[in-house]
């Protein structure tokens, strides 16, 4: 049994690479809607639309044994309908991210950051609360740490990325955060750049959460060749160099499929 994953383009990959990290064995099918990212800044239709025929096409092209929505602004807006119409158990990155923000705070002050999308939705909110109603959160998007973890101007030296850092992430110093939840697949990349500008502050992060969370899913098991199969809808020019920044390796089987 094969584990999907599923985003809106690249980002996804810092996901799947978590998964390959923690899981070695197992096999994937990784779908990266390349041709409609970005998810972030769509309504609740267009994501769940978008989200839904994407996803079924790996539904239909692979023997999945789980799907994980890597995604955020996906998780955030369309979990229940891919759950209501795909015929295999789908995992979100909210509910495993907020879990471990919960139990990583110590003051119950969290901030979360995402795409429009995904703060707008309220997603991170409702389950940090759900999970401690004694909670407050913080929440803020981020939008223009997509294109720069793109671009690879992730450094801590880079005074581009040090300056919007800042600027987005300076209100929370005031908030008395202890724990930040990295609502976005292409955040991780930015993690030295986030610590540097709120040093003390514990990043929850979603990659992680959700490799660990599928740990636990029973259609997780091991196989002696594992499949890695990457489908994209589109492969833009420099596709290959931005993804592997993200996967942190080479893409060995890289299909390009039409959504119509
Ligand atoms: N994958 C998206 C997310 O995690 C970020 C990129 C996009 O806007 O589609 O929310």
């Amino acid at each position: 049994m094969t584990i999907g994953v599923f985003d809106s383009g690249v980002g996804g990959l810092t996901v799947l690479r978590a998964v390959h990290r923690r899981l070695p064995e197992v096999g994937t099918a990784y779908l990266g809607d390349t041709a409609r990212v970005p998810y972030g800044t769509r309504s609740k239709e267009t994501v769940t639309r978008y989200a839904l025929n994407a996803a079924r096409l790996l539904v239909e092209r692979e023997s999945l044994g789980a799907l994980v929505v890597a995604c955020n602004t996906a998780s955030a807006l369309a979990l229940d309908a891919l759950r209501d119409k795909l015929d295999v158990p789908v995992i979100g990155v909210v509910e495993p991210t907020a879990a471990r923000a919960v139990s990583e705070s110590k003051n119950g002050r969290i901030g979360i950051i995402g795409t429009p999308g995904t703060i707008h939705s309220g997603a991170y909110e409702r389950e940090v609360r759900r999970l401690n109603p004694e909670a407050q959160t913080f929440a803020r998007a981020c939008p223009l740490f997509v294109p720069l973890a793109e671009e690879g101007w992730t450094s801590g030296d880079d005074e581009i990325a040090r300056l919007i850092a800042e600027r987005y992430l300076a209100p929370f110093r005031e908030d008395g955060i202890d724990t930040l939840i990295l609502g976005c697949t292409h955040y991780p990349l930015l993690e030295g750049i986030i610590e540097q500008t709120l040093p003390n502050v514990v990043l929850a992060d979603a990659a992680e959460a959700v490799a660990a969370a599928l740990e636990l899913e029973p259609s997780a098991r091991p196989e002696k060749t594992p499949l890695r199969r990457y489908y994209v809808t589109d492969v833009p020019k420099g596709f290959r160099l931005v993804a592997e920044r993200f996967l942190g390796r080479e893409i060995e089987e890289l299909l390009e499929v039409d959504l119509g």
